[in-house]
């Protein structure tokens, strides 16, 4: 049953007609719960509420399903805006975004060109970093290529490894000599077992295995997870190896496990939350249900609400 919600909701994400439709209606059915408002102000204010308990964050503007060079352009000028009002703003946040957001779909040149835009404005803006979220296996080795190249100019930029890949050791290998910035997680597509991990528990081996390849190679590791299994053994390999922690931080989304996130925090680790923002919501809020179909409850609650 509960893989059958999740694949109904890995569905919906995808439907283009409801995203389109979902951007008019404001924050519906719950979705306020894990996106923290529809303009820069409001996610800004919800950074210096994190900021205030001891998490640092990173934004992400919103977007998916880019088909028109106008609508990548905007949402490159969004992310600028962004940089510029964490910076004026002075809030403890750096950038995440999608590159079909900056027009991958259309073109890589576009995309690429829109991505140095985004490397150059977030250098002049106090030098934040920006991370490269990971989509769908098919853009996968594209996003890798696009990060290659940028990696010859920038420093501030890194990107997403998913455990649930197989190729995902391997890419960990390849990036060990650039020392990249990455976040690790398990993965929230919907992939064909020829290229993932079908059963849970291999995704969470495999999770495990790339977090101690990453973190002994000396490299810098993002550990976005909600599970309090993988922090543990985070916590194990910390002690085992003596790893700083100034090497790593623990990650988890806005309104998931809060109480969790200022728990970490207290315990002396950098804990940041990815906190998103807009009104192109509907594709993020689908496949948070997906991951956890027992939120159902809260879109029920929200059908009455608003
Ligand atoms: P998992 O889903 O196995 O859950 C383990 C436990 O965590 C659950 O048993 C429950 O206790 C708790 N939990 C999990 N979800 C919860 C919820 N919604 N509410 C309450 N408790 C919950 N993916 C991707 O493909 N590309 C990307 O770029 C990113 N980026 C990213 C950034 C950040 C900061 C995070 C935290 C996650 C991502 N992800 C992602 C999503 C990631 O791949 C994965 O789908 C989710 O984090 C869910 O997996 P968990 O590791 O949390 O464990």
């Amino acid at each position: 049953m509960e893989q059958l919600m999740k694949d109904f909701f890995l569905f919906l994400s995808k439907n283009k007609t409801l995203n389109a439709a979902a951007k008019k209606w404001g924050l519906r059915f719950g979705a306020s719960r894990v996106v923290a408002g529809e303009t820069i102000a409001e996610a800004i204010n919800t950074v210096r509420q994190l900021n205030q308990k001891g998490l640092v964050c990173t934004l992400d503007h919103l977007g998916e399903f880019v088909y028109s060079v106008e609508e990548a352009n905007e949402s490159a000028d969004y992310c600028i805006k962004t940089l510029e009002a964490i910076h004026q703003s002075g809030v403890d946040c750096n950038l995440s975004l999608k590159m079909t957001q900056l027009g991958l779909d259309i073109s890589r040149e576009l995309c690429m060109n829109n991505m140095r835009r985004i490397l150059d404005a977030a250098k002049k803006n106090g030098n934040i970093f920006v991370r490269i979220d990971m989509e769908d296996y098919a853009h996968n080795e594209v996003t890798l290529e696009i990060l290659d190249e940028l990696l010859q100019d920038y420093d501030n930029v890194g990107t997403v490894i998913q455990a649930y890949l197989y190729k995902s050791a391997d890419d960990i290998e390849k990036l060990k000599e650039k020392k990249v910035n990455l976040r690790l997680v398990k993965g929230a597509y919907k992939e064909s077992p020829e290229v993932a991990f079908p059963n849970k528990a291999d995704v969470d081996e495999n999770y495990k295995k790339i977090i101690k390849q990453h973190l002994l190679n000396g490299c810098y590791a993002a550990i976005a997870t909600h599970d309090d299994n993988i922090i543990a053994y985070v916590k194990q390999l910390e002690k085992e190896y003596n790893i700083p922690r100034t090497q790593f931080e623990f990650q988890m989304l806005y309104g998931i496990r809060p109480q969790s996130q200022v728990e970490l925090a207290r315990e002396g680790y950098k804990m940041r939350v990815y906190v998103p923002y807009g009104n192109d919501w509907y594709g993020y809020f689908m496949r948070r249900l997906a991951e956890r179909p027992a939120n159902v409850a809260f879109v029920i609650k929200g059908l009455f609400s608003k």
